[in-house]
């Protein structure tokens, strides 16, 4: 258990007031932000949006920018969790020949689909720095999580590329 209950909906209330803050790229900055400050196992997290059939990265935090900005469907991990529609846990990503590596540090990877009406629109993509990072307990939050940021993923593909 890595995100305990008690931690689940104050959480999720928190990505709300973000969401009625903010828009668009900006409030998924924020909510990459504040799951990156609140749960020191979610050091690196991004929002990939699907265009078309390449994942296309909207917003991140974490200490690096990664080299995969753009991951066309049919690759990695992110590419199987926008294909199957399902959250995708992997323990060791050093045993997984689909892992695309990012990171030194990365050793085990959870990616969330956000879903519109069953279509997948995006996804929410974690690094690990530990084997077994994520568990279930993580993939209940992250799904919570996901079901809020729909309609935001879905508009922030009309907005403007961000320098
Ligand atoms: N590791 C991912 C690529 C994206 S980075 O983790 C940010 C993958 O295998 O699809």
């Amino acid at each position: 258990m890595t995100v305990p209950h008690r931690a689940q909906a104050p959480a999720w209330l928190q990505v709300d007031a973000i969401l009625t803050r903010l828009s668009g790229r900006q409030a998924l900055k924020e909510v990459c932000r504040f799951l990156a400050e609140s749960f020191p196992h979610y050091p690196w997290v991004g929002v990939y949006r699907l265009d078309g059939t390449t994942l296309v990265l909207d917003a991140w935090e974490g200490p690096q920018a990664t080299e995969h900005t753009r991951i066309p469907v049919e690759r990695g991990i992110c590419g199987q969790a926008a294909r199957e529609g399902r959250t995708v846990i992997v323990d060791d990503v050093r045993s997984d020949p689909n892992y695309l590596a990012c990171f030194l540090e990365t050793r085990a990877e959870i990616v969330v689909p956000i879903l519109v009406e069953g279509r997948v629109v995006g996804e929410i993509d974690i690094d690990g720095n530990s084997v077994k990072a994520f568990d279930g307990s993580d993939r209940r939050f992250l799904e919570g999580v996901a079901a809020k940021l729909g309609p935001v993923v879905e508009r922030s593909g009309g907005e403007l590329p961000t320098a």
